[in-house]
């Protein structure tokens, strides 16, 4: 253990206790009610409320953040531990609901694209067959696919002349990601397509498409995207704002790898660490959503 450990440690275990208890006796307002009424609607108060939760030692309270928990049974709860009364603070259960309405979002919308993810591309499925030939058609209207397993493919950025080795790890998420861009914002995803084209600059499209795929998944996975979710809505979030995400990712990805002029594709892993690293630092600030310059149409 660490000095820095131990003082953490010792923080959490004794001295926020106290100033708690304290705070609670002087005023007869809980941290809950505190972080209610001290900061605006947005990612921090509700980030606030979620740290509160996880480091409250009544288990009753805990329990709050538990996925499958009923919100409003929940807020109840708390109030009833904690002794607040309705009328006495009136905006309290409302604000409560909110925020856990928010982190209870965020989390079933981790499991949605988790489930997603472990569904692997299957050529049997004739609903995953269509998805794949409704790529083709959107990001290449004027050419015909000149058969199913064919090195046309290339064209759109996959490997071989089968896309359906491609999704590997990233299973259906991969594909309906790509299948979002294309058809939600097609002249973007036709643009970034002609970028990944470039005589010196180009790199494979699908392929990258489904590397920044992973990025999405990785931040929405260790809850680096709450700023962003909490942000964006009061409400539950859901899979087509996540695949509004991966839009601004990649688009955002494309003009990073053309601006950085990269000699080679083998430039891919040092450029796409950077990339990260920036996205990752635009995510500290607790006011910022991220919104595509293009979302609007
Ligand atoms: C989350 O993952 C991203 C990508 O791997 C990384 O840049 C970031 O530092 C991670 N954040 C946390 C809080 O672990
Ligand atoms: C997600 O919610 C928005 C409203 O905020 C709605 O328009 C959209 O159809 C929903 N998407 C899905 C996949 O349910
Ligand atoms: C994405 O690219 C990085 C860097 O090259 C690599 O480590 C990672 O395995 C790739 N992930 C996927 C799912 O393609």
């Amino acid at each position: 253990m660490t000095w820095h450990q131990l003082w953490l440690y010792i923080y959490f275990s004794f001295l926020r206790g106290m100033i708690k208890w304290f705070l609670h006796k002087v005023t007869g307002v809980c941290e809950l009610q505190r972080i209610c009424s001290k900061y605006n609607v947005g990612a921090k108060r509700t980030k606030k409320i979620e740290s509160c939760l996880k480091h409250s030692h009544t288990a009753a309270v805990k329990k709050a953040l538990t996925n499958g928990e009923r919100v409003d049974e929940a807020v109840a709860n708390i109030m009833a531990i904690k002794g607040i009364h309705q009328d006495e603070d009136p905006q309290f259960g409302p604000y409560l609901t909110a925020c856990l309405t928010q982190i209870h979002g965020y989390k079933n919308l981790l499991a949605e694209v988790e489930v997603t993810r472990k569904t692997p591309y299957n050529s049997e499925n004739q609903e995953h067959e269509n998805m794949l030939m409704q790529l083709w058609e959107l990001l290449m209207p004027n050419n015909k696919l000149q058969s199913r397993i064919t090195k046309q493919w290339s064209d759109i950025g996959f490997q071989g002349d089968d896309p359906k080795t491609d999704f590997r790890g990233m299973g259906m998420l991969g594909l309906n990601n790509l299948l979002f861009f294309s058809s939600q914002f097609n002249a973007e995803a036709k643009q970034t397509l002609s970028h990944s084209h470039h005589p010196k600059f180009g790199y494979s499209f699908a392929i990258v498409g489904i590397n920044i795929t992973n990025m999405a998944y990785t931040l929405m996975l260790n809850g680096t995207l709450r700023v962003h979710f909490y942000n964006l809505k009061q409400d539950m979030p859901n899979m087509t704002d996540f695949h509004r995400v991966y839009c601004y990712l990649l688009f955002e990805f494309d003009k990073f790898w053309l601006q950085s002029k990269p000699k080679d594709v083998m430039e891919f892993s040092r450029l796409r660490d950077k990339f990260q690293k920036k996205i990752t630092k635009i995510l500290k600030d607790n006011c910022v959503i991220l919104e595509g310059e293009f979302f609007k149409e």
